[in-house]
């Protein structure tokens, strides 16, 4: 696989080099809450700059219909991203031709999922969108760092990487070295936690893991799950009445660790009457929607013996205030501990950050959430394939 670093030594002064980049990030209205991404994304963007390329980025946000849903606009993107690198940075809008670029120049195209052909299913619209893509940016080469993204078979991923010379970005090498350490040479014990909403969204993973891992530790909403196959009553909390058997099964490994007790509320909301009950107590008209302490200090004592750790997904509704504690809690015990530790992207690094806990207490905090859970799975990921 040849590199950024390869593409610089080469020589890169005065080439258009297309960069696509994960800026998918969190937003308020047009305040950006959770900047990762746009930081992850800096070091191979300067990196370019500084060798005097002229830099195009793309990238996606969210996923809109049309041109017209201005709310998926990457405007407050390219600001961050001007401010971060220390010189401004033009937004392109969609379709229209790129200013004239100087050597060290950055630039960013207007979210390429404006265009329905990025995520086409059909293999020769999405070859006519890349084709389309080359020709109006002048692009010479193409650097693939948006590592949330490479599990996507789409066109700014993966086909113009088969029209382009292509290299990695330094994101996607980093990101993909971590992952083939956790699948490859973990040191034991290994444990993971997972957490959010629904087993059926983590089965796949869950499945992969089992046999690979010494512990697994379950919280989130899809802990309710687990739960009711085991036979308690879950009150009004999230439940998938269709994966019971299947969660039955999976507890047969013996490696599932499940919370003790739980917050429960009265109403999902942050003003809810709540309380701390055993998991055998939860009552009707009660939602959990946070482990409990009890249960932060069972995971906390499997954590402390771990040598490696991966997270991906919060242990409760840590964006309303009492239900913050659980997810708190489990990342203050992979902090404390001294294991190699990955958080898996998405909601559990955007929760290091809301939490305040320090990003450098983890080993690597993951860009990708779909991304690492896709790896760790074994599925191929198109993005980096097709590099190889
Ligand atoms: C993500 O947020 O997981 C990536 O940016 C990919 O976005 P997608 O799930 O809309 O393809």
């Amino acid at each position: 696989m040849r590199t950024v670093a390869d593409l610089v030594d080469e020589g890169v002064a005065g080439q258009t080099v297309l960069v696509r980049s994960d800026l998918n990030v969190p937003l308020d209205g047009e305040t950006i809450t959770d900047d990762g991404r746009i930081r992850a994304s800096v070091p191979t963007i300067a990196a370019l700059a500084e060798a005097d390329a002229k830099v195009v980025v793309t990238a996606h946000l969210g996923r809109p219909k049309s041109p017209s849903d201005t709310q998926f606009s990457l405007a407050p993107v390219a600001a961050r991203l001007g401010e971060l690198l220390g010189a401004p940075v033009k937004l392109v809008p969609h379709g229209a031709d790129l200013p004239n670029l100087h050597e060290g120049d950055v630039v960013l195209l207007e979210n390429i999922r404006f265009d329905p052909r990025e995520t086409s299913k059909s293999d020769d619209e999405r070859a006519a969108f890349t084709r389309e893509l080359i020709e109006r940016t002048g692009a010479e080469a193409f650097v693939s760092d948006g590592f949330g993204v490479v599990h996507r078979k789409q066109a700014s991923v993966y086909d113009v990487a088969q029209e382009l010379p292509a290299y990695a970005g330094g994101l996607v090498l980093s990101e993909v070295e971590v992952l083939k350490k956790l699948t490859e040479t973990p040191e034991r014990p290994y444990a993971v936690v997972l957490g959010g909403s629904k087993v059926s969204d983590k089965l796949a993973v869950i499945e992969a893991l089992l046999p690979k891992v010494d512990s697994l530790l379950v919280g989130g909403g899809m802990c309710f799950t687990f739960l009711a196959a085991q036979g308690y009553g879950v009150g009004s909390s999230l439940l998938e009445k269709d994966q019971i058997d299947t969660s039955r099964k999976l507890l047969e490994s013996g490696k599932i660790v499940l919370p003790l007790d739980v917050v429960v509320a009265d109403a999902f909301s942050a003003d809810a009457n709540t309380k701390t009950v055993p998991v055998d107590a939860i009552e009707d008209g009660w939602m959990g929607l946070d482990i409990g302490p009890a249960s932060v200090g069972e995971f906390s004592s499997v954590l402390a013996g771990a040598k490696t750790v991966f997270w991906n997904g919060p242990m409760g509704v840590f964006e309303l205030a009492p239900f913050a504690e659980g997810t708190r809690g489990v990342a203050q015990a992979i902090v404390d501990s001294s294991s190699f530790s990955v958080v898996g992207g998405g909601d559990s690094a955007a929760a290091v950050r809301a939490l305040g806990l320090p990003e450098d207490g983890f080993s690597h905090i993951s860009t990708g959430g779909g991304a690492s859970l896709e790896y760790l799975e074994g599925k191929s990921l198109p993005g980096v394939a097709v590099l190889d």
